[in-house]
C-alpha cells in the first residue's frame, strides 16, 4: 500500500499534552524502525511552506473538538500546498466519539488536494473538557491509548491502516458549519480570567496560544494576561500556566488536567523552557479544584499545603 520509505513530516497540535504523548509513541516506533520523522509543530508552521519529498509522507495529529477538530488546524490544513500525490495519515486524539465529522471531511480536503490517505486512527485518551479527571485518575486509559498509538505505527510501518471514508459530514458541509461553531468556542474563551494573585505575569500562556488570543505580548509586572476573542478552547493555556492560575467559567471547562507538565510541551515545541518559569517549585503552588458553578468568584480559590500538589504540577 505505502511504497514510502523517505522522511515523515509530523505535523502535530496538542492543548494539554494527550496528543503529544501519542506522537512521542508513534515517532519513537517509526524512528527504532529506521524511519526519519520530523516532528513539526503546526502552531508554529506556515502551511505554505510544507514541503514532502518525492519518497516521502505528510502526517497529522490533533485533538478532537466538537466533534471535528479545531478550526484552527482546519484552517492549516486548507492552506496546505498541493500534494502531488504524496501519501498522507492522520492520528486524532480523543475522549468519547467524534461524531462522523472528521475521517470523512479529511480525507475529502486531502483528496482534493492532490494527498493520498492511507491511514487514519482515532486515539482515546482522558478527556480534558468535559468531565475531566486528574490525571492519576487516569492510567488505564493513558495505558489503553498508549497501546492504540504503538499498534497504529506498527500498521503505518507494515503498510496497513486504511481511510474510511464514513462520516455523515462532507468537507463542504463542515466548512459552512465552521463558523458557528467557532462563535460558540470564542464566545466560551471570553470566560477566561487570570487570578491577580497567582500569576507570575512569566507569559508563558501568551507565547503558547496557537492564535495569538492572549494579550499583551509582554507582559509588565503590573499587567495581567487579557483573553481577546479569538479562542479556540483548546485549554492550553490553562494547562500549562506554572501557577495554575487561569481559570474559565466557560460550562464544562473544568481546567485541571494536562497529560505533561508544561517544561515538556515547551520542549517539544523547541521553546527554551529556561525563558520561563515552568516548574513547580519556581511557581506558587497550585489552587484546589474549583466547581464550575464557583469558578468566578476569585476570592473563593485557597491556596492548599504543597504536598496537596498535583501529580502533572
Ligand atoms: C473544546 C473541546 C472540545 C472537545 N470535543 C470533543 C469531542 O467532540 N469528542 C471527544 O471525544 N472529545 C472531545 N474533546 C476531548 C479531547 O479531544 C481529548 O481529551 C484530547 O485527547 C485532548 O488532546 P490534547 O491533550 O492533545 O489537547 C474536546 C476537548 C475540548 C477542549
Ligand atoms: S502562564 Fe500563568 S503565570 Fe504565566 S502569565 Fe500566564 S496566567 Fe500568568
Ligand atoms: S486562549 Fe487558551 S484555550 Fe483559548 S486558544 Fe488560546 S491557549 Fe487555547
Amino acid at each position: 500500500m505505502n511504497p514510502c520509505h523517505g522522511p515523515i513530516e509530523l505535523y502535530w497540535f496538542s492543548g494539554t499534552g494527550n496528543t503529544l504523548l501519542v506522537v512521542q509513541r508513534i515517532t519513537d516506533l517509526l524512528q527504532a524502525a529506521g524511519r526519519t520523522v520530523h516532528l513539526r509543530a503546526i502552531e508554529m508552521a506556515d502551511p505554505a511552506e510544507v514541503r514532502i519529498a518525492a519518497d516521502g509522507m505528510l502526517g497529522l495529529a490533533f485533538p478532537v473538538a466538537m466533534g471535528s477538530t479545531y478550526p484552527f488546524i482546519w484552517r492549516f490544513l486548507e492552506k496546505l500546498p498541493p500534494g502531488n500525490g504524496a501519501p498522507a495519515f492522520a492520528v486524532a486524539t480523543l475522549a468519547g466519539f467524534a461524531a462522523g465529522m472528521l475521517a470523512r471531511p479529511l480525507r475529502q480536503l486531502l483528496e482534493a488536494k492532490g494527498y493520498r490517505p492511507l491511514a487514519i486512527r482515532q486515539i482515546r485518551m482522558p478527556s480534558n473538557y468535559l468531565a475531566s479527571k486528574p490525571l492519576a485518575a487516569c492510567g488505564k486509559r493513558l495505558g489503553k491509548g498508549d497501546a492504540a498509538a504503538a499498534a497504529f505505527a506498527d500498521q503505518l510501518l507494515h503498510d496497513k491502516g486504511g481511510w474510511p471514508g464514513w462520516g455523515c459530514v462532507s468537507w463542504n458541509l463542515l466548512r459552512r458549519l465552521m463558523p458557528h461553531g467557532e462563535r460558540l468556542l470564542n464566545r466560551a474563551g471570553r470566560k477566561f480570567q487570570a487570578n491577580s494573585e497567582l500569576c507570575t505575569r512569566c507569559g508563558l500562556c501568551v507565547r503558547l496560544c496557537p492564535v495569538q488570543n492572549i494579550t499583551p505580548p509582554a507582559l509588565a509586572a503590573t499587567r495581567l494576561p487579557e483573553f481577546g476573542p479569538r479562542c479556540q478552547q483548546c485549554q492550553r493555556c490553562i494547562a500549562a500556566c506554572p501557577a495554575r492560575a487561569i481559570r474559565s467559567s466557560a460550562p464544562g471547562a473544568h481546567g485541571r488536567y494536562r497529560a505533561l507538565p508544561p517544561a515538556a510541551l515547551l520542549r517539544a515545541i523547541e521553546l527554551d523552557p529556561a525563558g520561563f518559569q515552568t516548574t513547580a517549585e519556581a511557581a506558587p503552588p497550585p489552587p484546589p479544584f474549583v466547581p464550575i458553578s464557583q469558578s468566578l468568584n476569585l476570592s473563593t480559590l485557597v491556596r492548599p499545603p504543597p504536598s496537596s500538589r498535583g501529580p502533572a504540577g
